[in-house]
């Protein structure tokens, strides 16, 4: 198991943990814990409503493919640390990360 934690909507920080061995994305996970994290387009990064902002563990994930960082561009609201939680499989990289909801538009 991986263990990170998720700042909420309401600024509010959670722990989660997510089996770091069944191929899951980071999308699927926070919508498994109930996050509102709308996912409409399936995880194919084109939807965005899954955008993430990394305040802590960003160097340790893999780098981002052309179709995210296509995707964050587009974004208003992207910062550096702005990732697509279904582009990020869950594994020992997200170990201690803390993650932010940005995909409301916040
Ligand atoms: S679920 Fe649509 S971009 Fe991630």
């Amino acid at each position: 198991m991986v263990q990170f934690s998720v700042i909420d909507e309401q600024g509010m920080t959670h722990p989660v943990e997510a089996p770091a061995d069944m191929g899951l994305s980071l999308m699927e996970i926070l919508k498994a814990s109930d996050y509102p994290v709308l996912a409409t387009c399936g995880g194919m990064a084109l939807c965005a409503t899954c955008h993430v902002e990394f305040t802590e563990g960003l160097e340790r994930l893999p780098e981002a493919n052309d179709a995210e960082l296509d995707m964050i561009d587009t974004l208003p609201n992207a910062v550096n640390a702005s990732r697509l939680a279904c582009q990020i499989r869950i594994g020992e990289h997200l170990q201690n990360a803390v993650i932010r909801l940005r995909g409301d538009g916040n």
